[in-house]
């Protein structure tokens, strides 16, 4: 046997290898390879490949620097050699490796698509859709390079283009496997008369998929609805009370979409508040009326009363109605009969007004009647899923260890009001932390250390809903997630266990005290809390210290600027001393709604968080919010000595905007650049600054 045929069998035995994702064992065969042979050019290039796969990209950039050497003709060396640089930042390489390979094999697609990429990355968008469009010329069935193709095009603004470009990428992707968010985000900022058919369906089917939030699209679903005749009919009708078209509230009572966003949804919309407000009344009020909708749709209305902690205005006379339908249906349950039509009815028409696990009657009745559906819907969603989270509750060790003032007052308000009310994730096939992190964070990617037995924590993790999220989508961590309450805490385990998700931990404790854990974590998920702290960066000196060397911590905070109304909120309810009660925060919501459009007060109604009893009192009532601005938060960030590796969640509008002001800040990355432009565009981050840091180190 000679060195070569040896070689050829090392070469297949690690390529297999690789398939199975055995990167390491991989790497030592190898690196055997070009032991007995320094000019196995292949051996170079498939080192680089499984270099690069365990994130030791520079070791990896070696390699394929000595493979594209031996071997300068073949344009996959290229292509290898630029998917290096791009995984290291290093534009201007990776770009001329992909044009290099593109030079020796002008119709090899994925060089165009990864060279559009680079283009895409550096916000050179003209150069990256046609990039994109020279791929599709030699791959035009690949859903993903149509998708780039529509973010590059929403980011230039040429909208019907992207909405095009979308459809196609919608189109070919049967299983879902592209985001959704932009395009719907999009479809959602244009002016429509009629909906196009395609978008029609796509948010409907949409809303029938098990692996999507669908509380992030409730606005384009409204959008939808807001343009079908029976809803317009209805709509109209808000700013004046007159008689109800009855075959238009027929027509809204069977729709599928609308059932399905009242029982799954927070419905985030003024409009549509008044009508729901009044459909709740008419049923409560008119037998007639209440006998006449369908059970299904007044189910899914209380649904949405429970979903939104009873937030909507009910006077006096609707409580005093209200508890006039308790004795009948009492009596039928002590009498251990089944609830009759109406009765079931009247059944739904409680639960619209309040908790129905707060009424005794109701909970004995659950134990010992089968419920057929759809009462069984309502029953497990408002009597036995709080029951479960009572006795989880108590079975979570209570953290004596906190002691401080503001943490205590903070976790007073959450125990009554958990944060945020949520009731589905989005759940995209589980990726590696790794593959993670080159997704969702690209420009952090390269400080980051991957190291095997990852784990991540979320300090703050509130009821669980992005702790949830985080630790369903990667499929190599172990997740930790705290927090002050203990009610939040109960949420999100009795989530985590509905939703099969397992690799998750819930522990009660302060941040301030987390300096006690010896574990330390490759990322760190900290978003919405620190500025509820006394001092924000105290705390962020104690997750700093329990970071992994080359971890990456993701922050979010308050803006300043961009919460301008909420600051005057705050200030009205300090001046007038409204306390935190069911009953003041849904007055002062109806005081807010009756502003007229250029009122500081109106442009709280946009926000998502208006729309429940516990977020409202997040957003307006919160016992202790500090607000920031970008010069202190690069202070901040300076003192704990991290680096800010870039801005998440930047709408695509601010991306080319800020461009077009810096094109300098290549990464984004300026926060001085940032204030000025937040200055001229307060909104930029009314979603918070949302960003990515690590230690000093990574950044080299
Ligand atoms: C606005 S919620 C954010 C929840 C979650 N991070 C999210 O974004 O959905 C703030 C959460 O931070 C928690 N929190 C505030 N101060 C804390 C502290 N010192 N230690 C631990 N958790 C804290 C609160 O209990 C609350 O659940």
């Amino acid at each position: 046997m000679t060195a070569g045929d040896g070689v050829g069998g090392l070469l297949d035995e690690a390529l297999q290898l690789c398939q199975r994702g055995l990167f390491k064992q991989a790497e030592a065969i190898y690196r055997r390879v070009i032991a007995i042979d320094a000019g196995a050019a292949d051996g170079w290039n498939m080192l680089a490949l499984v270099l690069h796969e365990l994130g030791r990209h520079y070791e990896a950039w070696e390699c394929s620097l000595q493979a594209t050497r031996l071997r300068p003709q073949l344009p996959a060396y290229w292509l290898m050699r630029g998917n290096i640089a791009f995984s290291r930042l290093s534009y201007a390489d990776a770009e001329s490796g992909f044009s290099r390979a593109i030079e020796l094999a002008p119709h090899y697609a994925e060089a165009h698509y990864r060279r559009a990429l680079v283009h895409h990355r550096q916000h050179r968008i003209a150069e990256s859709i046609a990039g994109y469009r020279s791929a599709l010329r030699y791959a035009p069935d690949v859903a993903e390079i149509y998708f780039k193709l529509g973010e590059a095009l929403y980011e230039a603004n040429a909208w019907e283009d992207a909405l095009r470009a979308y459809e196609a990428a919608f189109t070919r992707d049967p299983q879902n496997a592209l985001p959704r968010g932009n395009a719907l985000n999009l479809i959602n900022s244009l002016q429509w008369a009629s909906l196009p058919a395609f978008w029609q369906a796509e948010i409907s089917r949409n809303f029938e998929r098990l692996d999507v939030d669908k509380n992030r699209n409730v606005s384009v679903a409204l959008r939808a609805l807001k343009v079908k005749r029976g809803f317009r009919q209805l709509l109209a009708t808000v700013s004046t009370p007159t008689q109800w078209d009855a075959a238009a509230q027929s027509v809204v009572m069977g729709d599928m979409l609308f059932l399905q966003l009242l029982r799954d949804t927070l419905i985030a919309d003024a409009a549509f508040e008044v009508v729901l407000t009044r459909m709740r009344v008419m049923f409560l009020v008119d037998a007639g009326a209440r006998s006449r909708a369908p059970l299904e749709f007044l189910v899914a209305l209380a649904l949405q009363c429970f979903n939104n902690e009873f937030v909507y205005a009910a006077t006096a006379a609707e409580l005093v109605q209200r508890a006039a339908l308790l004795p009948e249906l009492e009596a039928a349950v002590v009498a251990k009969v089944d609830l009759a039509p109406a009765l079931e009815r009247s059944l739904a028409v409680i639960a619209m007004y309040g908790p129905l696990h707060e009424l005794p009657p109701v909970v004995a009745y659950a134990k010992v009647h089968s419920v057929t559906s759809p009462l069984s819907l309502l029953m497990r969603r408002t009597v036995q899923e709080p029951e479960i989270e009572l006795t989880l509750r108590a079975s979570i060790v209570a953290d004596d260890a906190i002691t401080d003032g503001v943490s205590l007052s903070v976790r007073g308000m959450y125990e009554e009001h958990p944060y945020p009310r949520w009731f589905s994730i989005d759940r995209p096939p589980p990726l590696t932390l790794r593959d993670w992190i080159d997704r969702e964070a690209p420009t952090a990617a390269a400080s980051f250390g991957f190291a095997a037995g990852a784990r991540v924590l979320v300090a703050g993790c509130g009821s669980g809903h992005e702790a949830i999220e985080l630790a369903a989508g990667l499929s190599d961590v172990q997740v930790l997630a705290v927090d002050l309450s203990l009610a939040s805490l109960a949420y999100a385990q009795r989530m985590a266990a509905d939703l099969g998700v397992s690799n998750i931990e819930f522990r009660q404790a302060d941040i301030l005290g987390l300096g006690v854990l010896t574990e330390r974590f490759s990322m760190i998920y900290c978003n919405g809390v620190l500025h509820h702290l006394n001092d924000p960066a105290a705390g962020l000196r104690v997750l700093v210290q329990l970071l992994r060397p080359r971890g990456l911590l993701r922050l979010s905070l308050y803006s300043e600027l961009a919460r301008v109304c909420v600051t005057a909120a705050r200030a009205e309810i300090q001046a007038t001393g409204m306390p935190a009660t069911a009953a003041a925060i849904g007055g002062f919501r109806q005081f807010v709604l009756r502003q007229k459009s250029d009122s500081v007060l109106a442009p709280l109604s946009g926000f998502l968080d208006f729309y429940s009893m516990s977020m409202c009192r997040d957003l307006m009532f919160h016992v202790q919010e500090h607000q920031m601005r970008l010069p202190q938060i690069a202070s901040m960030l300076a003192e704990s000595r991290l680096t800010l590796l870039g801005f998440a969640n930047l709408a695509p509008e601010a991306i080319g905007a800020y461009l077009r002001a810096y094109p300098d800040d290549a990464p984004m990355t300026d926060c001085s650049n940032w204030d000025a432009f937040e200055l001229q565009h307060p909104q930029t981050f009314a979603e918070m600054y949302q960003f990515w840091c690590g230690g000093s180190e990574a950044a080299c």
